[in-house]
């Protein structure tokens, strides 16, 4: 099963199974990772699944749909070259040590 690790903004680091096919949203809800807040349960309707990819990690995940990076006009927190959301990314083996941060804020 493949491991994703979360950097919440306090630097703190939590490493969590995540059965493949998941969202990375999903994930850190199921995980009770805070600072997800996914308000329209994974449509790509809110940005409020923000999150931010390490530049390394950037190549690995399938590129951001056109709905994906128009609604990463409207994130709360900066946007950065590393911006995603993470309920349009799915969990594979390929992804297995991923590096996901979690912003200060999604509102
Ligand atoms: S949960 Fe709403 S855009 Fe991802």
């Amino acid at each position: 099963m493949p491991q994703i690790v979360f950097v919440l903004p306090d630097g703190e680091r939590r490493t969590v199974d995540v059965p493949e096919r998941l969202s990375i949203m999903l994930a850190a809800i199921d995980n009770d990772i805070p600072g997800i807040a996914a308000e329209c349960g994974g449509a790509c309707a809110c940005a409020t699944c923000h999150i931010y990819l390490d530049p390394a990690d950037a190549d690995r995940v399938p590129s951001a749909s056109l709905m994906e990076r128009e609604m990463l006009d409207g994130v709360a927190a900066e946007r950065r070259p590393g911006s995603r959301l993470g309920c349009q990314i799915a969990i594979t083996n390929a992804l297995d040590g991923l590096t996901v941060h979690i912003p200060d804020r999604q509102y």
